[in-house]
């Protein structure tokens, strides 16, 4: 039996209908056309172009330094490789907290020059009038809240958030108000798991989780993380599906092997 539905397009309308039907959602991250074609080929629902290809793409530290112009880049490239999958674009750190003008004017040249489906970012009544106008511009907007990267400079660790009952409080008063706004989805990332259980069900909109248990309605992984790409990142959330990094490094000195003793090319390999 599929257990994904044989869906052509995924909207935000199916995300909705999946939820209220209990089907859970699967997203991954993409950053690139050969990647996002695999990925869209085995039937995830959801391609995030994440504003975590300023770490797994550029090598950065945060998720800071990723400009717009990056961020599109990256989008259109997966626009190009989907026939399936809702293509989320990350508003990158800047490009909405300053104004709500800002942000409308970010998510116009994102929808224009990427084809992007729709938004994410992060944060919760801050932003708020940000989401408003992206909102009434006709942009699906996905919340993000709970570890938010972009904040890591206030945080000061990628540690469980919201543990404490203030915290915890705000998140879910976020979570009402991103739903009430217009979101239509909400990403919670590494929060206590019966606080995802209860905010899911709480709000009527998918809440997408990242280490925040299964109580919620899908889940999302870095697909670098997921396949083994990234090495030396083992969070306790983390499943891995196989260890690429390894696989690719093994499969790198085998050709350097056979370049160097002359078995390659051999003489089917030539013209
Ligand atoms: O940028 C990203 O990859 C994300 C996910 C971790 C949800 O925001």
């Amino acid at each position: 039996m599929s257990v994904h539905t044989p869906i052509k397009k995924i909207t935000t309308h199916v995300l909705h209908a999946m939820k209220q039907r209990g089907e859970k959602i699967s997203m991954l991250t993409a950053y690139d056309y050969s990647m996002a074609r695999i990925l869209d080929a085995a039937g995830v629902d959801v391609l995030l172009v994440g504003d975590s290809a300023s770490n797994v793409m550029a090598g950065h530290a945060t998720t800071l330094p990723i400009t717009l112009d990056h961020m599109i880049y990256h989008a259109s490239s997966v626009v190009r490789a989907v026939d399936r999958a809702l293509v989320v674009v990350d508003l990158p750190f800047g490009s909405y907290q300053g104004n709500s003008k800002n942000a409308l004017e970010a998510t116009i040249r994102i929808m224009k020059e990427s084809g992007g489906h729709a938004v994410k970012l992060e944060g919760g009544a801050e932003v708020k009038e940000s989401i408003s106008r992206i909102l009434s511009a006709g942009v699906p907007v996905m919340g993000h809240l709970g570890l938010i990267p972009q904040s890591i400079y206030k945080f000061g660790t990628y540690t469980v958030r919201a543990k404490e009952d203030e915290e915890a409080d705000k998140l879910k008063q976020d979570a009402l108000m991103l739903e009430e706004l217009g979101c239509f989805a909400i990403v919670l990332e590494k929060i206590p798991a019966s606080l995802a259980a209860e905010v899911a069900k709480l709000v009527s909109i998918p809440v997408i989780g990242i280490g925040a248990g299964g109580q919620v309605d899908g889940q999302v992984l870095v697909t670098h993380d997921m396949l083994g790409i990234t090495k030396d990142f083992q969070p306790r959330f983390l499943r891995r599906y196989l260890e690429l990094f390894q696989e690719m490094e093994n499969a790198t000195r085998n050709y350097i092997n056979d370049v160097k003793t002359g078995d390659f090319p051999n003489d089917k390999e030539q013209y």
